[in-house]
């Protein structure tokens, strides 16, 4: 590669910024991506992301189901361009079913934006994805939504988050009250404020009002004296005991930037995205199992595939692949190195997703999440390379969550072996539904575990229209699930519950099903040579 392509390389992966929006369902999420994709121009009005009526279901939102339930069911990614960046957004969905796919699905992000609803504060399921997030040690932005409603205190916002999630906070500006008296924010580095007025309501460039916090005339003016003081006594209190400004900590995931505003009324959205682009991180390294670390300025394409989707168009039954490109550049027609499956490939109609359709690309760099036809050769944490990567190249850090509901799956109709296997076998790759075996049985009869039941929804009716099977499903009382580390375990040769399920992977690997704590423990007690592990696995 010459000086030129090199820099030009470099220059396309360092404007990259990946990150995912992770929220408890209703705090604003949809409506804050909505916001930002109008800034960058990706879509022309409010509303086109994903309303909660079935007419205005779009991108995202492809299955039946989906539209049925009126939920987002799988997670979207969107690309668009901002004042040089090439940000992709990779939107997860808030149900608390389908948790397991926004897990993985912030494997792919450099950083995490939480949304906060400025009156609930942390909700349950912001507390699972911060986890998360958190184990990634990723920059987490925080952005505390409605503050055109009633709130709570700004204070004890952050120390909730400080105190439950053990992070330091810093308010990058500063609510002047909430709800039917919000007057504003003060923005911090630029000691300006910039007060809420009516004209808000959705419109595309912010016109705000700024004063400087130390002319006091206009700020009575503009807030009014007792609103004024109120300011100056929190910043007083903010500049002298809050904690420092450290971008290194931001990117470590220790120091999380916090921002009040309102994603409905479009105030602080602006500031919100662009402080975000100056302070998350470009493209970060990946480490393989090797122990190695991927650059990702690294000139050879490296990524790795993180979440399938079967049936996104359903003029045609497909399956994409997606992938997060870990380091160089991808090119379309190019062979690559299907490292799992020992074989190269050409990745067939290479597309990433705009806001509002599906393009063909010819090119995508290190940051960039590419969805590619699938016939069905891709796992989940499958790595595909340039075949100068040798063959030993795998991605670690993609996890697979254990289930917490089971149920015995059984196809009806005996004359569908085929198609019932198949389609279980696909789903399962999918990474939607976990199946499991009993030894020495058939396909007939499966364990499917799940980490939310409305997967079974999912399954059933996925089952039905795209591989023309039903099937009895009858539903366990386990909930916990733990590999056996045991050598050639054989349950008969242990004093085990009589409830307690013996099962095996697809990998053949030995598992235990409990229907509680206790049991696991009496198990444990009991057979001195029984040796368990926590499901939780890197694939
Ligand atoms: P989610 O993706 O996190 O689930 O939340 P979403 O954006 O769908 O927002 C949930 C509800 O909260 C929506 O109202 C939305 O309009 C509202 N909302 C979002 N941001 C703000 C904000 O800053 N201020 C106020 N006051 N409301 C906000 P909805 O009535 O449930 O849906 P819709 O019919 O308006 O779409």
């Amino acid at each position: 590669m010459d000086d030129k392509a090199l820099q030009d390389l470099r220059a396309q992966i360092q404007r990259r910024r990946t990150f995912a929006i992770i929220s408890h369902p209703d705090a604003g999420k949809t409506t804050l991506t909505e916001k930002l994709l109008l800034y960058g121009g990706a879509i022309q009005s409010a509303g086109s992301v994903k309303g909660k009526q079935s007419d205005r279901h779009a991108t995202s939102d492809w299955m039946e189901i989906e539209r049925q339930r009126g939920i987002s069911v799988t997670s979207s990614v969107l690309q668009f361009e901002y004042q040089g960046f090439c940000i992709n957004i990779l939107d997860t969905p808030g149900h608390q079913d389908f948790s397991e796919d926004t897990y993985r699905t912030l494997m792919a992000a450099d950083s995490a934006i939480m949304v906060i609803d400025a009156a609930k504060g942390i909700e349950p399921q912001t507390r699972k994805l911060f986890q998360v997030v958190s184990r990634r040690g990723i920059p987490i932005f925080t952005f505390i939504n409605k503050m055109d409603r009633e709130a709570r205190d700004p204070f004890a916002l952050l120390d909730e988050l400080e105190t439950e999630f053990g992070i330091e906070t810093y308010p990058m500006n500063w609510p002047v009250s909430c709800g039917a008296t919000f007057k504003g924010v003060y923005d911090r580095p630029a000691r300006r404020l910039l007060t809420y007025g009516d004209y808000h309501g959705g419109a595309k460039k912010l016109e705000e009002i700024s004063a400087d916090i130390s002319d006091t005339a206009r700020l009575d003016d503009l807030i009014g004296a007792h609103f004024r003081q109120e300011l100056l006594d929190s910043v007083e209190l903010l500049d002298g005991a809050g904690a420092e400004f450290d971008l290194e900590q931001v990117h470590r995931g220790r120091l999380s930037p916090v921002f009040f505003g309102s994603a409905l009324h479009n105030f602080g959205v602006e500031e919100f995205l662009e402080c975000f682009l100056k302070f998350t991180t470009t493209p970060l390294p990946r480490r393989t199992t090797e122990g190695e670390e991927i650059d990702p300025l690294d000139t050879r394409f490296s990524a790795f595939v993180f979440k399938i989707q079967a049936n996104m168009n359903r003029a045609h039954r497909d399956r994409i692949s997606f992938l997060r490109i870990c380091s160089g550049r991808f090119e379309r027609g190019k062979e690559y190195l299907h490292v799992q499956g020992e074989k190269t490939l050409r990745l067939a109609q290479p597309q990433q997703m705009m806001a509002q359709e599906r393009d063909i690309i010819d090119e995508a760099y290190a940051g960039d999440i590419i969805g590619v036809f699938d016939p069905g050769v891709f796992s989940i944490g499958d790595s595909i390379c340039d075949s100068a990567f040798g063959n030993t190249l795998r991605f670690t850090g993609i996890p697979t969550f254990a289930p917490e509901h089971f149920a015995v799956v059984e196809q009806i109709d005996s004359m569908k072996r085929k198609q019932f296997a198949k389609g279980m076998t696909e789903i399962a790759q999918e990474g939607a539904i976990q199946i499991f075996f009993y030894p020495n049985a058939g396909m007939e009869q499966v364990v499917v575990g799940v980490v939310g039941v409305l997967q079974y929804d999912v399954l059933k009716f996925r089952m039905k229209s795209e591989y023309g099977v039903e099937f009895r499903q009858r539903d366990l009382p386990h909930e916990l699930i733990r590999r056996v580390r045991t050598p050639n375990f054989n349950a008969s040769d242990f004093n085990l519950p009589s409830d307690v399920l013996w099962v095996r992977d697809v990998r053949g690997r030995d598992l235990l099903v409990f229907n509680g704590q206790w049991t696991v423990r009496w198990a444990e007690d009991k057979n001195d040579n029984l040796e368990l592990a926590e499901f939780y696995e890197e694939i």
